[in-house]
């Protein structure tokens, strides 16, 4: 019999995890463990019986789509993959209709699109949890399997410190709100011009007060990265920002995580990306490749992350 902790949450969106409370988040991850420890041992708890989530892609996944529907199936359920192309949305119907008619058919909604604001609205008409698969502000799925990665390495998340360098995206902004619920202190070092925004910065300081975590920006990889425990990169062009490569190239060139950067963390640091990588822009080859990287498995943790959003938010346990 696997034990799942019944959360509180059932029926709620999942936007940002800086709408749950710090307790929410650590019993997610006490769930996702549970559940992950319980597939390892090839039971599968059918919690999401006769539920369905619809899951609509306006940008490509390869982790998130597979995770979750995999997911769906693990827990009983069924995953519908909806791709603006097939759906009426991708034809100007307004997001209230489409909210409303599939939260007639389905129990869950996860979406993928570059738009927050686009979420939101979906949230606002629909009566069954919304899931935000990735937006331009926020991938609290992707931060939830990363907290998760670190709590299987570092057992506790006071007194770390990770520092993610690179460019202050979705992912940035996940991790700041992230460590500001479980009490990890975080650091941000971007370019002049590639830092996070400072409203969601000043709601991750805000929840800290809280924890205790120190949260922080800087514009110095090399002063971040001192005595980091966990070094966190991701790509310098996002989905949506293709068309800036070259110049985001030169100013984040300096910020590249590679061996000599590396070096200034603590000797047992664990190297985390999200993922897709591109070796040899944001982090080379010797780091993400080498012994102190846990990529494959922040990948799958992706899997037991969300099944235990799945559950909190769709199942009525
Ligand atoms: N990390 C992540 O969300 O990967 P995908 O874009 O492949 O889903
Ligand atoms: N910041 C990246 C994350 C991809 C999973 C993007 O938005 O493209």
């Amino acid at each position: 019999m696997v034990s799942i902790t019944k959360i509180g949450l059932t029926g709620r969106h999942l936007l940002t995890l800086l709408d749950y409370t710090s307790t929410e988040v650590e019993q997610l991850l006490e769930n996702a463990l549970t559940l992950k420890e319980a597939q390892k041992k090839g039971e599968c708890p059918q919690l999401l019986a006769g539920k369905s989530l619809g899951m609509i892609f306006e940008n490509a996944s390869t982790r998130t789509r597979v995770s979750f529907e995999v997911g769906m199936t693990q827990l009983g359920g069924h995953a519908l993959f909806l791709s603006p192309r097939d759906l009426q949305i991708g034809r100007g119907e307004p997001i209230k209709d489409t909210a409303n008619v599939l939260s007639r058919y389905v129990d869950g909604i996860m979406i993928r699109t570059n738009s927050h604001e686009k979420v939101e609205e979906l949230a606002e008409y629909s009566s069954v949890p919304v899931i935000n698969a990735l937006t331009d502000a926020y991938h609290p799925c992707q931060a939830l399997a990363d907290l998760l990665t670190i709590k299987e390495q570092k057992k506790s998340f006071r007194g770390l410190k990770m520092v993610y360098v690179g460019d202050g995206n979705n992912v940035a902004h996940s991790l700041l709100a992230a460590g500001a619920k479980v009490g990890m202190d975080v650091v941000v070092a971007t370019p002049e011009g590639y830092g996070v925004d400072e409203t969601i910065l000043a709601r991750a300081k805000e929840a800290a007060k809280e924890t205790g975590a120190h949260i922080s920006v800087t514009t110095d990889p090399k002063a971040a990265v001192r005595d980091a425990d966990v070094i966190y990169t991701d790509v310098w062009a996002s989905m949506g920002y293709e068309a800036e490569q070259s110049t985001r190239e030169a100013a984040l060139a300096p910020y590249q995580v590679n061996e000599e950067l590396a070096a200034l963390a603590k000797d047992d640091f664990i190297f985390l990306h999200c993922l897709p990588a591109h070796r040899g822009e944001e982090v080379t080859a010797e780091v993400i490749d080498g012994k102190h990287s846990f990529i494959y498995d922040q990948a799958e943790n992706r899997l037991h992350a969300q099944k235990a959003v799945l559950v909190a938010l769709m199942a009525n346990v």
